[in-house]
């Protein structure tokens, strides 16, 4: 029986993914954690514990006194936001994942723990990312990323960690608000077309980026940790490929739903990190290992978004 640790569990992702945890295993066998202690009301039907990720000390104590046997390692600060703090992102970002691997080390437990296309750079071919490009990561957010990836395969060639990780597009979702990253926009712009039928974007109309609907990145994650062993033959971490659009093309997409919706454009300092990442990711090694396949384009996830957004 597994039992699982989710750090981070009140973000955009972590809501949604426990939530997910929580139909396949049991709310019993789910425990979610943040450093936010008023989340506790976002997890009414599980157990709830507050906890400081970068606080290794407590991580190994709540395995050992729960019986954790996997943890998915969610708490991070994001590309955008790390930029207004970059040692203490390095320290948050990285300090965290050695604690998750140490305790992986010491107590046998299967890890989930994502990366992002922030680990790619200028110098990275834009068009069909593959898997191993050159990158020179232009954040401190992807920095910590790509060293964590490091990490990751370190910690399974070494010590035989079974950790697993994709490299998430912008995910976009309606559960909980996105938490500081370049491609926000794309779940701010229905928001506002909702409510006021106009937005004005931080990137500019022609930012072609990768994206991914939640459905799709919490499926990744599950199918993921859910493959065999023995097909996990990438321990840094797995490009994935949802839909890549810019923000012109979500816009005519809008106005199909919202006819009279207007957006205008003001780029600030996401646009130069927007830049430096891919336009659309190769996926082929993950489709390969264990069988990747997103499910949702742009007319799916502007519907769907529509419809649920409050
Ligand atoms: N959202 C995206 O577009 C995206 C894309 C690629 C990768 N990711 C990765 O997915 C993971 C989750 O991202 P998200 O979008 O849910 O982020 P988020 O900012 O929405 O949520 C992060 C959560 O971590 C918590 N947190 C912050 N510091 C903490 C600490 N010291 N200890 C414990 N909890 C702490 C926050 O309170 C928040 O609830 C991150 O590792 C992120 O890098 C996200």
């Amino acid at each position: 029986m597994e039992k699982i640790l989710i750090t981070g569990a009140a973000g955009q992702l972590g809501v949604e993914l426990t939530n997910a945890l929580i139909s396949k295993y049991g709310a019993n066998n789910i425990l979610a954690s943040d450093i936010n202690a008023k989340s506790a009301e976002k997890f009414q039907s599980i157990k709830f514990i507050p906890l400081d990720a970068t606080d290794t000390k407590r991580i190994a104590e709540i395995v050992a006194s729960e019986h954790i046997t996997q943890i998915y390692h969610l708490a991070a600060i994001l590309s955008a936001k790390g930029e207004d703090n970059p040692l203490f992102t390095w320290e948050l970002n990285m300090k965290s994942l050695l604690g998750v691997l140490e305790a992986a080390k010491n107590y046998n437990l299967k890890v989930f723990w994502p990366s992002s296309i922030a680990v790619f750079g200028k110098d990275t071919p834009r068009e069909n990312t593959p898997q191993n490009p050159p990158a020179i990561p232009s954040t401190v957010y992807g920095i910590s990323k790509q060293a964590g990836e490091q990490w990751c395969n370190y910690y399974a060639e070494k010590f035989n960690v079974d950790i697993r990780s994709v490299r998430y597009p912008g995910l976009i979702s309606y559960s909980a608000p996105p938490g500081g990253g370049t491609t926000d926009y794309a779940v701010e712009i229905f928001y506002e077309a909702k409510e006021k039928n106009e937005y004005n974007c931080f990137l500019k109309a022609d930012t072609r980026l990768p994206m991914m609907y939640m459905p799709d990145a919490v499926r990744a994650a599950i199918e993921l940790m859910s493959a065999p062993a023995s097909r996990i033959k990438t321990r840094t971490s797995y490009n994935v490929a949802g839909v890549s659009f810019t923000p012109d093309e979500l816009t005519k997409e809008l106005k199909g739903h919202l006819p009279e919706f207007k957006i205008s454009y003001t780029p600030d300092f996401r646009q130069k990190i927007a830049d430096s990442w891919p336009t659309s990711i190769n996926d082929q090694v993950a489709k390969t290992e264990w069988e990747w396949t997103p499910k949702y384009n742009l007319a799916r996830i502007t519907e769907d978004m529509l419809k649920n957004i409050k």
